[in-house]
Formats: C-alpha cells, sequence, structure tokens
C-alpha cells in the first residue's frame, strides 16, 4: 500500500504518524468547552472507532482535525501542522464523511457531485469525470452517475458521499456516525465497502457491532477527553456498550 510505505521512516527511524493530537481544547462561542485535552494518534494502515456518549466531544474533534474548527493544542496530520496555510494539503490528505449525507450533496447529478471536489482542485472536467466514475465503481454506484443525489436511499447516498471523498484520493478516511441513517443490510454492505478501501480511518459510531467489524482499536470519549483506548471489545465491555447499536445508544447533549 503506498500511503503505508510514504509514511515508514527510512532506515528503522520512527515511522511519522498520520495523525498526532497533543492537548486539544476546543471551546464554541457559546462558552461551551467541548474538548479539554485530547491526545491522539492514528498509524498508517489503522481503523479506529471513536465511541462515546452523545456530547463527549467526537464531532468537535473530527470537525479539528482537518480544520474546520480550530481549537488550542497541536494536530499534526502527515506531520504537517494544521494550520491555515497547510489547510488546502491537509484537505486533501483527509476526507471527512459527515454524519448527514445531505449536507455533501448538492449537484444535480451523482457524477457532478463527486466531480466537485477534484475541479475544485483545479482538475480539467475530463480528468475530473474519470476520477468521479472510478470512484464511484469503487463504492458499487459506477451505474446511477446520472441520477440526482436527491432521490437516492440513505445507503445510496452514503455511498456517493463517500466516493465524493474518494475522489480526492485521501490517505485518511473520517466517517462521523455513518451508519445512523443506515438499515441493516446497508449497515453490512458498508462494513464490507470500508474493509476493502485501503485508507487509514478514524469512525465514530455509537454501533459496537459495526466498530468491531471494522476497527482494530477503539478510544473512548467522555466530556471532551479521550479517557481510554485499546482493542475495540476491551473498550465496548469496560463501559458498557457492548451490543449496542445506533438506536439504543444515546444520552447526555
Ligand atoms: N455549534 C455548537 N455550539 C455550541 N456548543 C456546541 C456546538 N456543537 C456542539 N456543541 C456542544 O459541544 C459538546 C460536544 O459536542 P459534539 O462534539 O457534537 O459531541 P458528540 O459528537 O460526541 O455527540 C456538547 O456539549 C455539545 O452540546
Ligand atoms: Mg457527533
Amino acid at each position: 500500500m503506498g500511503s503505508t510505505e510514504a509514511h515508514a521512516g527510512a532506515l528503522g527511524a520512527p515511522p511519522v504518524p498520520l495523525i498526532e493530537v497533543r492537548g486539544l481544547k476546543y471551546r464554541y462561542d457559546d462558552g461551551t468547552a467541548a474538548l479539554n485535552g485530547v491526545d491522539f494518534r492514528l498509524d498508517a494502515g489503522e481503523t479506529v472507532a471513536l465511541l462515546g456518549p452523545n456530547g463527549s466531544g467526537k464531532t468537535t474533534f473530527v470537525l479539528n482535525l482537518n480544520g474546520l474548527l480550530s481549537g488550542n493544542g497541536s494536530i499534526h496530520v502527515c506531520g504537517m501542522s494544521v494550520e491555515k496555510p497547510n489547510l488546502a494539503v491537509i484537505r486533501r490528505k483527509i476526507g471527512l464523511v459527515f454524519q448527514d449525507s445531505e449536507s455533501q450533496l448538492f449537484m444535480p447529478t451523482v457524477l457532478e457531485d463527486v466531480a466537485f471536489g477534484p475541479l475544485n482542485q483545479g482538475m480539467s472536467p475530463g480528468e475530473a469525470a474519470s476520477r468521479a466514475q472510478k470512484a464511484l465503481d469503487t463504492v458499487g454506484m459506477g451505474a446511477a452517475v446520472s441520477r440526482a443525489p436527491y432521490h437516492l436511499s440513505a445507503g445510496e447516498k452514503k455511498r456517493v458521499a463517500i466516493a465524493g471523498i474518494l475522489a480526492m484520493d485521501p490517505e485518511i478516511l473520517v466517517l462521523d456516525e455513518p451508519t445512523t441513517f443506515l438499515d441493516p443490510p446497508g449497515q453490512t454492505a458498508l462494513v464490507d465497502l470500508l474493509r476493502q478501501l485501503p485508507q487509514a480511518k478514524i469512525v465514530v459510531t455509537h454501533n459496537t457491532r459495526f466498530a468491531r467489524a471494522i476497527a482494530g482499536r477503539a478510544v473512548f470519549f467522555e466530556r471532551g477527553t479521550i479517557i481510554a483506548n485499546g482493542p475495540v471489545d476491551e473498550i465496548t465491555n469496560r463501559f458498557g456498550w457492548s451490543g449496542a447499536s445506533d438506536a439504543n445508544k444515546s444520552s447526555q447533549s
């Protein structure tokens, strides 16, 4: 896998983590302290589940990773500090798939939607369209190019939103509660898709079965900090989250 090798250190030097976060704090304008000192690391090839109750800071955390929100502390992505001069590059390295796919889909056709990012990066329309087609093929939506995103099912919308990110050729995928609007077959199909994608992944989820199926490690957020980090089973057992699905785990916000 090219992206893995790119980050392995030469001659035994320690590899540069894909993401390294230290002491991240974030406060919203209304005074809400959403992150109170988060430390986190993502290595090449990893898939990490972000667990924790509603309102514990997971979404705020992922929005800081590509500079959509900007708190105090340090964040490095592929060795680059998440700061204004680096944001354009960093946003190509980290693809963020929002919880609500509709907020990500806004063009009249699926193809135009997925081609939007590459076009925006300065690719020619032909190149962007072929990138988009390839990404749609990857997510199993290659036949839907001329459909209206608006008319797709929730699972199809999620796939198209993921294609829009893949078209930018990111090294890291971040998905915020991707199973929320999906029925059980849609969730299974998403597991299959994510497992076949080579990128390192961060997946925010309340669905522990889903987390177990895709992630090698989990961290647990509580009140704006990560209070535990370990194998998914160990973390879900420790916090009594075993067997939780999207439907029955919510509190606190
Ligand atoms: N736009 C906002 N303005 C003010 N407070 C917010 C905003 N978004 C989230 N919060 C608050 O920040 C905290 C963390 O929220 P969030 O990151 O959305 O948690 P999670 O994704 O774990 O549910 C919560 O207390 C939430 O109410
Ligand atoms: Mg959230």
